[in-house]
């Protein structure tokens, strides 16, 4: 089975993708799969990659190549220096990029477009859930609550004392539509509201103001079956070092110590068997299918908040949604060989 795995990418999370895609490579069986990886480059460019001794290659220049529109997989490689030319098709595309242009919708309408199977969450859960507003919108129009928030559009910013009075302090100024917490700002005084404005407004035309909920942060995974059953995971517990304040993407990428993963998470069973229906709900309610981690913050009184889903969740060595399987007996590459499934159904 020829499978291309799709890695790097424009977003900010092009490095987290690469670490993601470094795993999914290792994962993939080689008397099972004939592994394809192709790097995205930061300006969008797919370059033919190749993967020796556990290390993707990243090229700058070299073959280009690209999906046949209506093809079902045909690829088209377009050498530097040299004659286009047809490579094997591909029977399956697995897209290990996070953020913007590809956990957004975009790719995966790319592979409706070429008429490829997908790995993963399809064009509109994808789309959803990457939008902190729409997405969270649909949560709470389900009954799923999650932390009170206001949207902020590009020029129209509300005044501090208003986000102050419905939000309360500390508050935290998030792009609607980015991961790892990339241009996540900690506000506890007017006084750094502007900066924060600017921070987010370098990420996104559109931002949420969300309230400060202190709680413990917990995920689960989920992954649908061929026929459509949601298998969801033991949920565990990330434990962020005080010394960051919150979950940053240093705290989770740049200092090995920033955080701690504990899984399963300690929760009273009947915690956790509410967690695990929310889970489920929530990926039906913003219209996934395929795969997503949902992310929750419980409260010291146990109040069940949910924070937000990954289409494509991480798949570094310090992410939670191959160890929350693992903890509930599916292992890494079972994963994958279900993604594979899900999407050839
Ligand atoms: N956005 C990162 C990759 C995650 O949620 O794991
Ligand atoms: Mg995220």
């Amino acid at each position: 089975l020829r499978i291309a795995v799709l890695f790097g990418g424009r977003s900010a999370e092009h490095d987290v993708s690469v670490l993601s895609a470094t795993n999914i490579m290792r994962a993939l069986e080689p008397a099972k799969y004939d592994a394809v990886p192709v790097f995205v480059t930061r300006e969008g460019q797919w370059l033919l990659s190749s993967f020796e001794d556990g290390t993707l290659a990243k090229p700058s220049t070299g073959t280009e190549v690209c999906l046949v529109p209506g093809g079902q997989g045909r690829v088209l490689a377009i050498p530097t220096n040299g004659t286009p030319h047809e490579l094997p098709a591909i029977d399956i595309l697995f897209p290990a990029l996070h953020g913007l242009h590809g956990e957004d919708g975009s790719v995966q309408g790319l592979a409706e477009v070429a008429r490829v199977p997908l790995a993963g969450c399809g064009i509109l859960g994808s789309a959803a859930a990457l939008d902190k507003d729409i997405a969270k919108r649909l949560l709470n129009e389900a009954g799923l609550p999650t932390a009170r928030s206001v949207t902020i559009h590009h020029g129209a910013a509300p005044a501090f004392a208003e986000l102050e009075s419905v939000l309360g302090l500390p508050l935290f100024i998030k792009p609607a539509r980015q991961g790892s917490s990339v241009g996540v700002s900690k506000v506890s005084a007017e006084k750094d509201y502007e900066a924060a404005l600017t921070e987010g407004f370098g990420h996104d035309r559109k931002l949420l103001a969300e309230e400060f909920i202190r709680g413990r942060e917990i995920e689960c995974s989920v992954l649908e079956d061929t026929q459509g059953g949601l298998f969801v995971s033991r949920p565990g517990e990330i434990m962020p070092a005080q010394s960051h304040g919150f979950y940053s993407y240093d705290a989770k990428y740049i200092d090995e110590h920033g955080a701690a993963l504990k899984v399963p998470a300690e929760l009273p069973q009947e915690i956790e068997g509410k967690i695990r229906a929310m889970a489920a709900k929530a990926f039906r309610a913003v219209g996934c299918d395929g795969m997503a981690r949902v992310d929750f913050f419980v409260t010291p009184d146990m109040r069940v908040l949910i924070n937000e889903l990954n289409t494509i969740p991480g798949f570094t060595d310090i992410s939670m949604y191959s160890k929350a399987m693992a903890a509930s007996g599916v292992s890494y590459s079972e994963i994958i060989d279900r993604l594979v499934a899900h999407g050839l159904a």
